[in-house]
This record gives C-alpha cells, structure tokens and sequence, in this order.
C-alpha cells in the first residue's frame, strides 16, 4: 500500500557547531581519526555509519537517513530527515554526527540540518489532517525469494508473530496481516496452526472474507479456501483473480502492517503480483550458499525493475547453533551480506538452522511464540524492529 505521506510538520532546524571539540568520550565516535587531505562527501558518509540510531543497532547511513553530506573548506555539513514523533531522537543523533565528524582531523566546523515529520499512525489525528482517505493498511512487504525451501514461509509466519509481539508492546495489538499467496504450496496455516474456513460475510460481489487469527496475526491463505486435493492446473489461472480479491475482499481492518508471502520464483505471476499490491517493499530471503544467493539476486532485480524497494536480506539457516553455544556454518558463509552489497539494501539479520523451528513449524507453534526470549526470537524481534523503523520513514 502506499504509505500516507505526511508533511513537515516541524520546521527544519539548523545546528552550528563550532570548534574546539568537546572531550573525547570513550566510544567508538572518538576513536578513528583521519587524514584531512581523504576528506570528501563519501568519506563524511563512511564516517557517518558508526552513528547509530538511538536505541538500535543499525547505523544512520544504512537506514538511508543521511540525505546529503558535503565537505567545503573545512566545514563538514550534513543533512538528516527523520521521521519520528520522539524529540529525543533528533537531539541524540545532532549530537552524536556533531562528536562523529569534530573528531575528523582537518574539520573545522560541522552544521547539522535535520528535518522531521511525525511517524504515521493510522486513523489518528497526523492522518486525519493530511490524508483524505484514512489509510487501512499502512504498510504492504512481501516476502520473496528466488528459489523454494530457502524458509520463506518460515520466516513470514515467525517475521509476523514478531511483529505482533512488538506491536502490541508499542500498544497496537491486532495490527498485523499475514497473506499467504503461494497458491501450489500455501504452508501459512500448518505453520501458524490454521485450520477450518474463513467466514465469509455478504452474498456475491460484496462478500467479504474475514480473517482467521492466530498468535496475534490476522492471516489469509489460499491454504484455508481450497481443500488439499484440489488439482494444481486449477489454482494456476486462478493466482491473479484470487490475489485481487485477497486484497480487495478481506477485511483485514486497520493494519499497522502486512507481510505477503509470494510464491517462490522470479516469473511473471510474482510479477504481476508484485505489481497488484502497491507493495512498500521487499524483504529477500536467501540461504548463505551462493547458489542460493544468486537466484535471489534475480529476485531482487525483478523488485527493482518495477520500483519496489528492498527493504533488506534475510539470511536463512546461517548457521547451526549446537547444544554448547557453538555456531556450525553449514552452508558456507557470507551470502546475505555479498547478496547485500550486490542489491544495495542491508542484512536485516542471521536466523539460525535450528530443529526447533522445524518442529514449530510443523506443530503450528512459531518459535517466536514457543520461546520468545530465544536466540532465534530475538533476532526476528530485531528484524521487526527495524523493518517498522524503516517503514516509518518512507
Ligand atoms: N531456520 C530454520 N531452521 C530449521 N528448519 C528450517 C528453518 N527455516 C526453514 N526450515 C524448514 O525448512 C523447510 C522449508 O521451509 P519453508 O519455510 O517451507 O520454505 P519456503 O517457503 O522457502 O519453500 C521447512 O520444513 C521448515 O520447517
Ligand atoms: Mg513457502
């Protein structure tokens, strides 16, 4: 969906800081000094990736907050959008980008613009005075990956009940979607521990389907309207008539977000379905192993081609943790940060092979439900956190 774009309400601002440095701190801003003759605008940018948002582990730069840096006669300037409705946030970061660069040999002045705008909310009051149509879901993301059981759907199911958990600790419990549209393998409902009908509510053109709810997430599944032995040569023509209704007849209510599960595959039926959606982006799920990541690259591509960010890599089974602690790279390393660099996006994070979420998978009990305060659920709730916080800023 399109994101509700609101003005500036706060007026832009402008921080001139001024020589001499402030004293040294012990962290990682004040450590690295550099040679005033390798200054440019890109070693100002390079520079700018040890501030970290407040509050996360990610660094400015690769959250795409850093609009423009420039370097001129010894005057480091550099512009940041935020959009955040925390006034902490914009005096945090002014500070940190101000110690960042004063600490560069041969910069002599920093200036720091920052502009902001209120994070989105649906239906409240930001909405109201900037949109005319009151936005039902805010934020569209499907889940996509070059080739089959790399954990896509795995992934989907234990992203959205991440996101529920965060959501509902941020007060917005009921706000997530989960739409399953790999019509020969709907796997949602198994994994989520989904089974029956949906209801349906009206007659005809008007019927709505309501969607069935699990762990918090309001899921809809081509799994839970055709019975497993309907042949496949019938679903094939049905995928795009089926996808337009899943988003025109499911009432889904307000959502904060929803995450599309698309087949596998970089064809023309995830295509045209990337195309029907109006998606804000694309997270890609890929294996560490190269073959894995090259088909996956093609994915990407196909996202780029028709304007849809990606969002970030999701690299799946990066390793098997054993019972010591110990981590195993079964399948090789490195794939989701070359798959990174080659998409111009960022590792989301690392889920690791685990049994567990094999078995929560098959019991229908996600792992992020089973035991939210494991490695592997931490690392999804640190994906949702920062996919929420990179949606926030569209
Ligand atoms: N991180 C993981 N650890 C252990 N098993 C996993 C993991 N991710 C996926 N699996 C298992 O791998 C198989 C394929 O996953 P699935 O999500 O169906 O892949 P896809 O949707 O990409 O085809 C499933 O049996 C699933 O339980
Ligand atoms: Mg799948």
């Amino acid at each position: 969906m399109e994101v509700a774009k609101n003005e500036p309400k706060t007026p832009a601002y402008f921080f001139y800081l001024q020589h001499p440095p402030i004293p040294q701190r012990n962290s990682a801003l004040s450590t690295v000094k550099s040679d005033s003759s390798t200054l440019t605008p890109d070693s100002i940018k390079e520079r700018l990736k040890l501030v970290k948002y407040p509050g996360f582990s990610r660094d400015i730069v690769s959250f795409g907050l850093v609009k423009t840096a420039t370097w001129v006669d010894g005057t480091a300037s550099v512009m940041l959008a935020l959009t955040t409705n925390d006034p902490d946030v914009p005096a945090q970061l002014r500070k940190d980008v101000e110690e960042c660069l004063r600490s560069m040999i041969g910069v002599k002045r920093v200036v720091v613009e920052i502009t902001t705008q209120p994070a989105p909310t649906t239906g409240g009051p930001a909405d109201a005075a900037t949109s005319t149509a009151p936005k039902m879901i805010q934020h569209a993301v499907a889940i996509a990956s070059g080739k089959g059981g790399v954990g896509k759907s795995t992934f989907a199911v234990n992203l959205a009940c991440a996101l529920a958990q965060v959501l509902t600790e941020a007060g917005h419990p009921g706000s997530v979607g989960l739409l399953d549209c790999d019509i020969h393998g709907p796997s949602v409902p198994l994994m989520i521990g989904l089974s029956g009908h949906p209801e349906i509510e009206g007659e005809g053109a008007d019927a709505q389907l309501i969607p069935m709810e699990k762990h918090g997430v309001k899921v809809m599944s081509m799994g839970l309207l055709i019975e497993e032995n309907t042949p496949v040569i019938w679903r094939g023509p049905m995928i795009m008539k089926t996808v337009q209704q899943f988003v025109k007849n499911v009432r889904w209510g307000t959502l904060k977000i929803l995450l599309i599960d698309l087949p596998p595959g970089t064809g023309d039926a995830q295509l045209s379905i990337a195309q029907t959606l109006k998606l804000d982006g694309a997270i890609i799920v890929t294996t560490p192993q190269i073959a894995a990541t090259q088909i996956a690259r093609k994915g990407g591509l196909m996202f780029q081609k028709v304007n849809v960010p990606i969002l970030g890599i999701a690299e799946n089974m990066s390793y098997f943790l054993d019972p010591a602690g110990n981590k195993h790279a079964l399948f090789g390393e490195g794939g989701g940060e070359t798959l990174a660099k080659q998409l111009e996006t960022i590792l989301l994070g690392k889920i690791p092979l685990l049994p567990e979420i094999r078995t929560g998978s098959d019991s229908g009990m996600p792992i992020t439900v089973v035991n939210p305060s494991g490695t592997a659920s931490n690392e999804f709730q640190n994906i949702a956190r920062t996919l929420l916080m990179q949606l926030a800023q569209k």
